[in-house]
């Protein structure tokens, strides 16, 4: 099973952008995380980090003809607004989990409506960098690890 992780807007600042909110590890901490739970959890995974929307557009367009079995996804502030995300995910089909660090249901209001959410199976949010472990769990327990 291969699943791609895409990371949005500023999730590369992690550790050094508001701590209180995203926590004190870094990026590099985020990376090394995924990358040690798909190996525990044997499956094969790819990670893609960009601050543009249509690079990240192009990402999902791209796990399409990679064959991926799944995305996790945090849009980071593209969540909120990104009409052309939600339509790349709904263009692909592809099992779809949605993270993020924060628990943006007890935040600003304009953090609380996802559009990514319409094309995802499902949203975590609130648990750190464990939500990204949770994501993957999911879409191995249904899709299988072949
Ligand atoms: C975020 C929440 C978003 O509202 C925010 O714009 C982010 C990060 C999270 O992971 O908690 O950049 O997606």
């Amino acid at each position: 099973m291969k699943i791609l992780v895409i990371n949005g807007p500023n999730i590369n600042m992690v550790g050094i952008r508001e701590p209180d909110i995203y926590g004190k590890q870094d990026f590099q901490a985020l990376q090394d995380s995924i990358r040690q739970w798909a190996e525990e959890l044997g499956v094969e995974v790819e990670l893609y980090q960009s601050n543009h929307e249509g690079d990240l557009v192009d990402a999902i367009q791209k796990a399409y003809f990679d064959q991926i079995d799944g995305i996790v996804i945090n849009p980071a502030a593209y969540t909120h607004t990104s009409v052309a995300i939600l339509d790349a995910l709904k263009s692909v089909s592809i099992p779809t989990v949605e993270v993020h660090l924060s628990d943006i249901y007890s935040r600003d209001k304009f953090r609380q409506f996802s559009y990514t959410s319409l094309a995802a199976e499902k949203t975590i949010a609130g648990e750190g960098f464990d939500g990204y472990r949770h994501a993957m769990e999911y879409l191995i327990e249904q899709y299988g690890n072949a």
